[in-house]
């Protein structure tokens, strides 16, 4: 496997992207509490990135899916590790780190509906929308990509590349963003 020379996504760009992205969530929410439920474990560092751009009240909680294995999805969505907190009558935002078919996104959102939160909307740093196979939308979107695999800022491939500061696309030379 090798990524690209050059990264998709750079520190300096997804810094002000997360900025923006901080600013708009406030306006939606207004002044009050925001619970950020960071989907583990690809959304942590973009969470913890948001949650310090966020001014005001924030709360974090995490929730676990397991839903890929290697570059194909297998298309079952399992929940892993359940959120502590009480997410009744609360404004939630799940943070994802990229919405690919949209089975992830739609298992989770199902989960925290069922607890009756004031607001619920779902923030990813990456949209692959011509990969979607659920009718899901993100209400915040970072970045929008053509179907290549990304690594890097929390997005891995079998736990590699995770810790990279910038995105990258994977196998550069056969992906189809290359072409
Ligand atoms: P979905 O359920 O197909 O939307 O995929 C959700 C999960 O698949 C994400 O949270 C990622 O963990 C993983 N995934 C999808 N595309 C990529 C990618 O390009 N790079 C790394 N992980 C990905
Ligand atoms: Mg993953």
């Amino acid at each position: 496997m090798t990524i690209s020379d050059e990264p998709l996504l750079t520190q300096e760009a997804i810094a002000a992207r997360v900025m923006e992205l901080g600013k708009a969530i406030r306006r939606r929410h207004g002044d009050g509490g925001i619970v950020l439920l960071c989907v583990l474990k690809g959304g942590l560092f973009f969470t913890a990135d948001l949650a310090r751009a966020l001014s005001g009240e924030v709360i974090i909680d995490v929730i676990r899916a397991r839903s890929y294995e290697g570059i194909e999805s297998s298309g079952k969505v399992t929940i892993l590790t359940e959120p502590t907190t009480s997410l009744r009558g609360k404004h939630v935002v799940v943070i994802e780190d990229i919405l690919d078919t949209g089975r992830t996104a739609r298992v989770l959102l199902e989960r925290v509906r069922k607890e009756e939160p004031a607001d619920l909307a779902l923030c990813t740093l990456i949209d692959k929308p011509s990969r979607r196979v659920e009718p899901i939308e993100a209400d915040f979107v970072g970045f929008t990509i053509d179907d290549c695999f990304v690594v890097g800022y929390g997005l891995d491939w079998n736990e590699r590349y995770r810790a990279l500061p910038a995105v990258y696309v994977l196998n550069p030379d056969i992906s189809p963003a290359s072409s």
